[in-house]
């Protein structure tokens, strides 16, 4: 695992941005996986800043977002695909005929579990996947205990993730009780991961994710396995990691190692 510590959010955001033009500068028909939530809101920003000044070009990319809640279709206002059309693709260049999520609103979400995964096959695999992580180790909706093979599926939102996203609905009860995801399986067939985790609340799971065991107990920890795991942190996620000094001298100030 490459583990990236700034000293403050915004660092952190330029840099995971910079991952994401880079990427796609090197390759314009990338195939990039999305996430959700409060976390990737600035690194949205950014990169429709970046798209803004001439620096990125979307028009070939493709994108797979992780997850999508069960029960609301595209239009809802709490839905993923309106999320992803607010804060990122009605502001870039992107062909949204390219921009795929899991329909929540489908007759029947295992058929559309297995189509997904299918999708992401045929589209010849994610090349960069973004992740936040949630407080209690999840990377998508892959909550503790989710197998570490598991492909895209339905999954049941545990209490602490209902809560932690109820700020968006009216209503609290409303917080949908079940999510298609993609697997961990599927987030680690991804040629590269780039996983983003700021603020205090994500120190336990970020320490738990890069330093603990490889356990399903916390799903972000099978990133351990990846051969290509990028973490970039602020210094209030990494405040609970023992060997940040070693991180540090690897990758000063976030900086590329002189091996890389
Ligand atoms: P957050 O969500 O960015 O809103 O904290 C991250 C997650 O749950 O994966």
């Amino acid at each position: 695992m490459k583990v990236l510590i700034f000293d403050d959010a915004e660092r952190a955001v330029i840099s995971a941005a910079d991952h994401i033009v880079t990427a796609l500068s090197a390759k314009p028909e990338l195939v990039l996986g999305l996430a959700t939530g409060g976390t990737m809101l600035p690194l949205y920003q950014r990169l429709v800043a970046q798209y803004q000044a001439g620096r990125v070009s979307f028009a070939k990319a493709a994108t797979f977002n992780l997850d999508e809640y069960i029960g609301i279709g595209p239009d809802h206002a709490c839905s993923y695909h309106t999320y992803m059309r607010d804060v990122l693709f009605n502001h870039i260049d992107i062909d949204q005929s390219r921009t795929f999520l899991p329909r929540g609103d489908c007759a029947d979400p295992v058929v559309e579990a297995a189509r997904y995964e299918a999708l992401i096959t045929e589209s010849g695999g994610i090349d960069l996947q973004l992740l936040g992580i949630g407080q209690n180790g999840h990377i998508g909706f892959n909550e503790p205990t989710s197998s570490l093979s598991s492909l895209t599926r339905i999954k049941t939102l545990t209490a602490d993730t209902r809560q932690a996203n109820a700020r968006y609905f009216e209503n609290a009860e409303d917080t949908p009780k079940y999510a298609l995801t993609m697997g961990v399986g599927s987030i680690l067939a991804s040629r590269h991961t780039l996983l983003l985790a700021t603020g205090t609340a994500k120190a336990k799971a970020v320490a738990a994710m890069v330093e603990g065991p490889v356990s399903a107990v916390c799903p972000a920890s099978a990133l351990q396995l990846h051969p290509k795991a990028t973490i970039i942190l602020d210094k209030d996620a990494a405040a609970r990691l023992e060997l940040t000094e070693y991180y540090h001298h690897v990758h000063p100030q976030g900086a590329e190692s002189a091996w890389n």
